[in-house]
């Protein structure tokens, strides 16, 4: 590869003195080099081929059991000091990470190859879109950069002399001394570090393989070093799915929605309207980049090139989508093989398999107590396999969105849908979402945590800063923002019954934003926002039980008030840097709660 861009080349030797690889290649992102990668993996014992009937050209990973998630607590944010990072990063002073850093990664690379990654996050020469390069010694993460984003020379010959790229530096930890065995999945699950630094731009990543934690341009680049730049240069880098919604008329807008990990982006993306007439194609499942236009509006792109969704739980029902796109060229990790070599996990079938091979590479049948596939398994796919992908995903000046969706997981309180007043009320509902832990991240599942805009784990500084960039978005002058909605598929009745059916059916809840988007759909309002009029969302021919869908929309006073001291908590944890806007906002919701007649 030729390379003339003197500040890359003395990196990746820089790199490359520090670690001590065997070998370096540097990645073209041709085919041939994706193939290599796989038969890498299958002589190591990473990977197992599977079916060439059932599942062509599809491959099936098993991870270390102690490397199966995100690392929350394992992950840094190294700014000039702690409250730039904020109480929602770990924060360790850059000189100190740096010479731990130094350490570890001292040799890491040896008995292995080190393979340099030039990519792109967005599409090549998009003005939205930027340049990383990962270096890396797991083939395992070559293969799903290749997926994930765009790979290749070009990214170079366009960096030229001297462009700006994200430097992401990441070794499994795990150096070979001669001659001694490899194991499938090398990692070092008791030293791991996610690390970033915003000032520089720069990522280091050690000890893992997995996900978020490995796939540099993902978590690492598009949301937590980039939110900082979207900071400093007045964008916005955000955890959001983006799709196009089209009316029977044949009018069309985009939405972008914000929900914690493994809260269903993913399906939302992918959504098939049970709506007659109503369509949705899928821009992004993940991640969002918003940059204004000339005419004020905020455009966006999916930076990523495919697909990393959560596997259990997908099905031909909640999304037949997803699984067409899986039907070949896929990769799985940490889910079940079946006897006939192709893959399931919980949820894909009503009736599972009699006998599999479990994500652990142990016998399986149903009622062994265990889970076939790991809850946070995981697919990688192209974007551009989805039979739904919109034409235009890859449009390199953005789509137009007309509207934003905050949600997540809650089982009381938070209605199915509910509009803010403006910007400023919006930013705020953001900032106090709820959601239910999933297993996207180790932890204890099912505890309600706030995950504002579901950013908690993906902003790369302190998140009252992060909120003062989103009310500075608002202030810009002729800015023509996208209205802001919160949604929450999961409320619960008494005996704790999910009231939504939720997948499709949620294209009733699209109809309705899309509506108002237009100026039109009737709204009434409440202390928490406008939510539908009696009669506003077309529930026609949907089967739900008497009462629901009063239940659904219930303004629940008596559970917003008791919210209200744990919002404050949460804000308090910010201390002064909480905007003034938002504290106004608490105030007049709490006005407004205690002159509603519920709470009288
Ligand atoms: C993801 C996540 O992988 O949010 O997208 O954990
Ligand atoms: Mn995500």
């Amino acid at each position: 590869m030729n390379v003339i861009h003197a500040g890359l080349k003395q990196w990746v030797a820089d790199i490359a003195k520090l670690t001590m690889p065997d070998a370096v290649h540097w990645c073209d992102g041709s085919v041939a080099e994706l193939r290599h990668m796989y038969a890498l993996m299958e002589r190591a014992g990473t990977a197992i081929k599977l079916s060439e009937d059932k599942r062509p050209n599809s491959y099936l990973v098993r991870s270390d059991p102690a490397d199966v998630a995100r690392v929350e607590d394992r992950t840094f944010i190294c700014s000039a000091n702690r409250d730039e990072a904020g109480p929602n990063n770990n924060w360790v002073e850059p000189g100190n990470m740096r010479a731990t850093l130094q350490k570890l990664f001292r040799g890491s690379m040896r008995g292995r190859t080190m393979y340099v990654i030039p990519f792109s996050m967005g599409p090549v020469g998009s003005h939205i879109a930027y340049a990383g390069v990962e270096i890396t010694d797991s083939p395992y993460v070559v293969a799903s950069m290749h997926v994930m984003t765009r790979v290749g020379a070009e990214i170079i010959e366009r960096l030229g002399k001297d462009g700006f790229f994200v430097p992401c530096v990441h070794s499994v930890g795990a150096p070979l001394a001669y001659g001694s065995a490899d194991v499938p999945w090398p990692c070092n699950p008791d030293n791991r570090y996610i690390v970033h630094f915003p000032q520089s731009r720069e990522i280091w990543s050690y000890g893992s393989g997995y996900g978020g934690n490995a796939l540099l341009g993902k978590k690492c680049f598009a949301l937590r070093i980039a939110s900082v730049m979207a900071r400093d240069e007045g964008w916005l880098a955000e955890h959001m799915l983006i799709l196009k919604l089209t009316s029977p008329e044949g009018q069309a807008k985009y939405v972008c929605g914000a929900f914690p990990s493994a809260c269903g982006k993913t399906n939302l993306a992918m959504l098939e309207p049970t709506l007659p007439g109503w369509k949705v194609e899928t821009v992004g499942d993940d991640i969002a980049w918003m940059k204004f236009g000339t005419d004020g509006r905020l455009y966006a792109i999916n930076p990523e090139a495919g697909f990393f969704g959560v596997a259990p739980g997908t099905s031909t029902q909640s999304n037949m989508h997803a699984m067409s796109t899986l039907q070949r060229d896929a990769l799985f990790t940490n889910v079940a093989m079946t006897e006939d070599g192709d893959v399931w996990w919980e949820g894909m079938t009503d009736v599972p398999p009699e006998r599999l091979i479990d994500w652990q590479g142990r016998e399986w049948s149903p009622g062994c107590g265990r889970p076939a596939a790991h809850p946070n398994a995981r697919f990688t796919v192209r974007a551009d396999f989805c039979p739904i992908i919109a034409p235009e995903w890859e449009d390199p000046n953005g789509v137009p969105i007309s509207a934003i969706l905050f949600g997540g997981r809650r089982a009381s309180v938070v209605p199915l849908v509910n509009e803010s007043r403006d910007w400023v009320h919006g930013t705020f509902l953001g900032s106090i979402i709820g959601s239910e832990k999933t297993a996207a991240a180790a932890g204890k599942i099912g505890q309600l945590r706030r995950d504002p805009m579901a950013m908690l784990p993906f902003c790369g500084y302190n998140m009252a800063d992060y909120w003062r960039h989103w009310l500075k978005i608002g202030e810009r002058p002729e800015a023509r923002l996208p209205k802001i909605f919160c949604v929450n598929w999961f409320r619960k009745d008494d005996r704790g019954r999910y009231v939504w059916p939720g997948f499709g059916e949620n294209s009733r809840v699209l109809k309705w934003i899309f509506e108002r988007c237009d100026g039109d759909g009737q709204a009434v309002d409440t202390p928490i926002g406008l939510l539908p009029a009696p009669g506003a969302l077309d529930v026609e021919g949907l089967d739900l039980a008497a009462g629901a869908m009063d239940w659904l929309l219930k303004v629940d006073t008596d559970g917003w008030l008791q919210e209200l001291p744990l919002i404050r908590e949460h804000y308090e944890r910010f201390g002064e840097r909480i905007p003034e806007a938002f504290v106004d906002q608490l105030a007049r919701l709490e006005n407004a709660l205690q002159v509603s007649p519920a709470a009288a």
